[in-house]
């Protein structure tokens, strides 16, 4: 991972040489209301929707505000779909709430399956929760294939006391590559929250901040918010990190450059490429997911790791057999030294000769 921007080191000295009175008090649940307006207004600024503090709540992390949502939304044995390969997370904090997770197929390039999840939208479904930038594969979900779900969801909901909710993790919405876009979720599909974390966009995974956002387009957006702000305070965690929250407004619109992410990502998939791996080119987040040259990908995980030292995830890790997947967010000297090992795998594999 990159180190924290420098700004952020700066404020975080500040607050250490002139704390603020009363700073290390209790706080509202939802979090401060400064950090909320400050918030509220990037959001405004990036939709034209009218967010307020009032539709957000601080929280550790995207855990912290994916556990929160569920808790706020699921009764006993209310399904939650993911589309897979997903990151397997999501499967304990389901059960936490008493949810029951639908995994649905991806296309074979790892994008949204209309036709797969339609098929899986039962009367007990309470949520379609999407990851985009994606962990494991990297893909960003298009605004047509997002408008796409919407519209789907939008019929499934005629004559439903509750919308479907659309739960969207964008722990790695900094992170997107080239000049690809990621879609607001907001301007696509009412009943929807988003979830966002620091900890890869500022590099501070330890600190556990984030937030989770209610779209203000939808009309029970206050009941939902308000839910939210219980449980996290029910969930034992009471509220988000206050430095952390501090620290924020602070950073403005600071966060790591994906540049640095994005020329790892060149280095690795050019390379893995040219030694014949079939792989998808991430375009956003960390990771990336080739399929495996043979079929077992435990096997050829635990191979690349004694043979060649690199350590990788098997694909059944993220409901995916014969992929494995890579995480780049490492040093580029990193990145470079497994070249070696990628390449004799593969020749060893029969992808090279
Ligand atoms: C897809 C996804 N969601 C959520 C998280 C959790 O992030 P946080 O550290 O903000 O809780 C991660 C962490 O790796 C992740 O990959």
């Amino acid at each position: 991972m990159e180190e924290p921007p420098q700004r952020f080191k700066e404020a975080l000295k500040g607050f250490a040489l002139n704390p603020l009175p009363g700073m290390h008090r209790y706080m509202p649940n939802s979090g401060y209301p400064e950090t909320r307006r400050f918030l509220a207004q990037q959001l405004s600024a990036e939709t034209g929707i009218a967010f307020t503090e009032n539709h957000i709540v601080m929280t550790v992390g995207a855990a912290g505000g994916m556990n929160v949502a569920l808790k706020a939304i699921l009764d006993q044995g209310d399904e939650v779909i993911i589309p897979s390969p997903y990151f397997v997370e999501y499967e304990f904090y389901i059960e936490n709430h008493g949810g029951v997770m639908r995994l649905v197929d991806t296309a074979e390039d790892f994008t949204l399956d209309l036709a797969a999840i339609e098929k899986a939208i039962t009367k007990k479904t309470k949520i379609v929760l999407i990851n985009s930038p994606h962990n494991p594969t990297g893909v960003v979900y298009s605004a047509s294939a997002l408008r796409a779900l919407a519209d789907l969801l939008r019929a499934k909901n005629k004559g439903r006391q509750t919308p479907i909710y659309l739960l969207a993790d964008e722990a790695y919405k900094t992170i997107v590559f080239d000049d690809i876009h990621l879609p607001n979720v907001f301007e696509i599909y009412e009943p929807s929250i988003s979830v966002v974390s620091y900890s890869k966009s500022l590099s501070i995974p330890g600190e556990r901040i984030g937030y989770a956002a209610i779209n203000p387009l939808y009309a029970g957006a206050e009941e939902v918010i308000t839910a939210m702000i219980f449980t996290n305070r029910t969930l034992g965690f009471v509220n988000a990190p206050a430095l952390m929250q501090r620290l924020l407004p602070l950073l403005g619109t600071n966060h790591v450059a994906p540049s640095e992410y994005q020329r790892k990502r060149d280095l690795l998939y050019s390379a893995l490429t040219e030694y014949g791996y079939a792989v998808g080119k991430p375009q956003g987040a960390f990771y990336m997911f080739p399929q495996t040259p043979m079929k077992d990908d435990l096997v050829f995980v635990s191979d690349l790791q004694e043979s060649f030292h690199i350590l990788t995830v098997p694909g059944r890790g993220f409901g995916k057999k014969g992929y494995f997947r890579i995480a780049y967010c490492v040093d580029t000297e990193v990145i470079e030294r497994s070249l070696a090992g990628f390449k004799k795998a593969a020749k060893k594999y029969g992808l090279l000769r």
